[in-house]
């Protein structure tokens, strides 16, 4: 496996594969990589020739120096877990190599950004997306994968290629959890044992909310049982709880037709900031 840090030796190597014919796969991560991210590596060396795994923790997209600061940063272990899944590259350049001088391109995502993490997080979805077209732009790749856990994130990224056409397939790959349920994330590293022992309630409170919704249960008394169990846990402040309509992202008054709704939560557990979501 070929570590990359400048823009210009990976464009080098890229340039070598496209050659001889090759396909190229690419996942971007910000690191601290899990079972998650090692999925939608896996599925990248299985549909592709080359697998590139992009691996920068984007300033611009952290409207909270906090999280940007504390944001687990592990390169050795990163390397070791994308040899040992036979990923082919890893691009993992600094803030000064991607951003020579700070973007000032502004994306507007419309009604897209104004809910759940768009609107907890003002700016969030401008520094994904100036990102992702970066490594688009630089990677060129056939295929780019990305995780549902982020479905907000899915949604921006299915718009910015539409809407700038970008020639390659987005893959979007199911959410890996741990065996108590709780999605992994990076942010779980920051957790201490109690909040990590509590946090499995997460996905309980989306999974039994989805039970409630399909046994003809009202959207909003859902909503109202799902924020009561988050207060009786001292543990977690809720952010947010969402039953959306999965394309458009806005909140529905009544669910539709299988498979086009989403639940999605954000909540505190103690400092770190949490999201899940299930589609059903
Ligand atoms: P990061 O949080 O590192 O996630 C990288 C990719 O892994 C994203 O597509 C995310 O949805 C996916 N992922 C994370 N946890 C997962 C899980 N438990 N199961 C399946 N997939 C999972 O998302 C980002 O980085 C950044 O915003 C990025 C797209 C790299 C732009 O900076």
């Amino acid at each position: 496996m070929e570590v990359f840090t400048s823009v210009k030796s990976l464009r080098n190597y890229l340039d070598q594969q496209l050659l001889q014919q090759r396909t190229i796969g690419l996942v971007p991560t910000m690191g601290a990589l899990h079972e998650g991210h090692i999925s939608l590596i896996e599925s990248a060396i299985r549909q592709t020739d080359i697998t590139v795994c992009s691996i920068f923790v984007n300033p611009t997209q952290f409207n909270n120096p906090e999280d940007l600061l504390k944001y687990p940063r592990t390169p050795e272990e990163d390397y070791a877990m994308l040899e040992k899944a036979g990923c082919s590259a890893v691009f993992a350049p600094t803030v000064e190599e991607m951003y020579p001088e700070k973007a000032v391109l502004k994306i507007n995502f419309g009604t897209l950004e104004t809910v759940m993490e768009g609107a907890s997080r003002p700016g969030h979805f401008n520094g994904v997306g100036i990102v992702v077209s970066k490594l688009f732009n630089i990677v060129r790749p056939h295929k780019a994968y990305f995780g549902q856990k982020d479905l907000q994130q899915v949604s921006i990224i299915k718009r910015l290629v539409a809407d700038l056409s970008f020639d390659l397939e987005l893959v979007i790959c199911p959410t890996v959890r741990e065996r108590d349920g709780l999605a992994m994330s990076s942010r779980n590293r920051r957790l201490n044992e109690a909040e990590r022992a509590i946090a499995p309630a997460i996905y309980k409170v989306l999974t039994s909310a989805k039970e409630n919704l399909l046994a003809g249960k009202q959207v909003h008394d859902v909503t109202e049982l799902a924020k009561s169990e988050f207060l009786s846990m001292k543990e977690f402040t809720l952010d947010y709880i969402e039953i959306a309509d999965l394309k458009t992202l806005q909140s529905v008054e009544r669910i539709g037709p299988e498979g086009s709704n989403a639940i999605c939560i954000a909540v505190f557990l103690g400092p770190v900031r949490l999201i899940d979501n299930i589609v059903f």
